[in-house]
């Protein structure tokens, strides 16, 4: 990895005043901008970025290299030819997912270990290009897991929204966090399932839901119940388990302050990202303020990008948007 990056860089928090300031008006209210934030993937020695380009990224996942389809690298790719051909296992749109002779027969479905601190999953070949985890989520796990453990609330609940097969929700859980899981696709939660049984880690509080997100909140929302963190990374477009249409351009707004009244009276976090192409860091910033803009703490909004091994081209995978009741670091875990 490339040592001299930052993990997370700041700029200072712009101040604004209402303009009714300058002309001699008390403001009755004050403004408190987001601040902007870019958060590159932490040092996570299970996985590294080792070039993109060419509508591919090259990644190294454990012992596994991995080659497949990323549309947001529209660059040239770095590292040579010789570096791409070393893939242990490619995915083309065509033809699926093959492997090289040095990884043997790896088929789709083939999995393999992968670990976070104390949190342990399998990352698989799916039957389209995703392995089962997002590892540019990584830039949000030691975040997560230290609004969680350092909050001052023994056994913080968490909601992991749009959770796919709960990384997020096992580093959540892991650092003392009670936590409801949902997501629409049966086999995402299955996956995530199999992670707590097959890899010893049962002890863990968390609560697997197959559901649609929206129809959840409302009903959450119905009987009562709050969380002290809320986790959102919704696609751009989706379905539920009942084939509920998901648009993040359309939807997430409402849900974000839907989520905001699901916060307790204690609550330590809520953080959402986007990948929608058409939206900003700006953007995504704005929509955290209006949810929870009038609760205190601090709001952060920016980018997340992974740096390469080859070359100089970071990799942006999405934008974030998060509250903290109280600020602080991004955090990771240590070499
Ligand atoms: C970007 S992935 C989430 C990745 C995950 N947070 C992680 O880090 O591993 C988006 C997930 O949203 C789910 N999804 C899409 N529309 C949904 C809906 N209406 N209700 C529930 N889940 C939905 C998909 O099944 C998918 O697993």
């Amino acid at each position: 990895m490339v040592e001299n990056l930052p993990v997370e860089s700041f700029k200072p928090e712009p101040a604004r005043e209402p303009s009714c300031a300058s002309q001699g008006l008390a403001p009755s209210f004050s403004v408190k901008a987001p601040k902007a934030i870019s958060l590159f993937t932490p040092d996570w020695d299970r996985y590294e970025l080792v070039d993109s380009g060419g509508g591919r990224r090259l990644e190294r996942m454990g012992e596994m290299i991995v080659d497949r389809p990323e549309p947001k690298a529209w660059w040239d790719r770095s590292a040579p030819d010789e570096v791409w051909n070393g893939a242990d296992a490619r995915f083309d749109v065509d033809s699926g997912w093959r492997s090289s002779s040095r990884a043997g027969r790896l088929a789709q479905g083939s999995q393999w270990e992968l670990s976070y601190g104390p949190a342990r999953f399998f990352a698989r070949l799916s039957s389209n290009k995703h392995l089962g985890v997002f590892p540019e989520q990584a830039a949000m796990w030691g975040w997560i897991r230290d609004r969680v453990s350092q909050g001052g609330i023994a056994q913080p609940r968490v909601l992991n929204l749009f959770g796919y097969t709960g990384i997020a929700s096992l580093v959540a859980a892991h650092a003392g966090a009670v936590v409801t899981h949902l997501d629409g696709s049966k086999p995402a939660v299955s996956q995530g399932r199999e992670n707590i049984d097959e890899l010893g880690q049962e002890h863990l509080s968390i609560r697997w839901i197959v559901d649609d997100v929206r129809a959840f909140v409302a009903r959450e929302l119905r009987r009562g119940n709050s969380y002290e963190g809320i986790i959102l990374d919704p696609p751009s477009f989706g379905r539920g388990p009942r084939q509920e249409v998901w648009k993040s351009s359309e939807q997430l707004p409402a849900l974000l302050k839907e989520c905001a009244k699901l916060l307790s009276e204690k609550a330590l976090f809520m953080v959402a990202t986007v990948y929608s192409i058409e939206a900003s860091a700006t953007m995504v910033g704005n929509l955290v303020l209006d949810a929870v803009g009038d609760k205190g703490g601090s709001i952060e909004a920016g980018e997340i990008a992974m740096i390469p091994t080859y070359g100089s081209k970071p990799l942006s995978v999405s934008l974030v948007g998060r509250w903290s009741a109280v600020n602080g670091g991004a955090g990771s875990y240590d070499r």
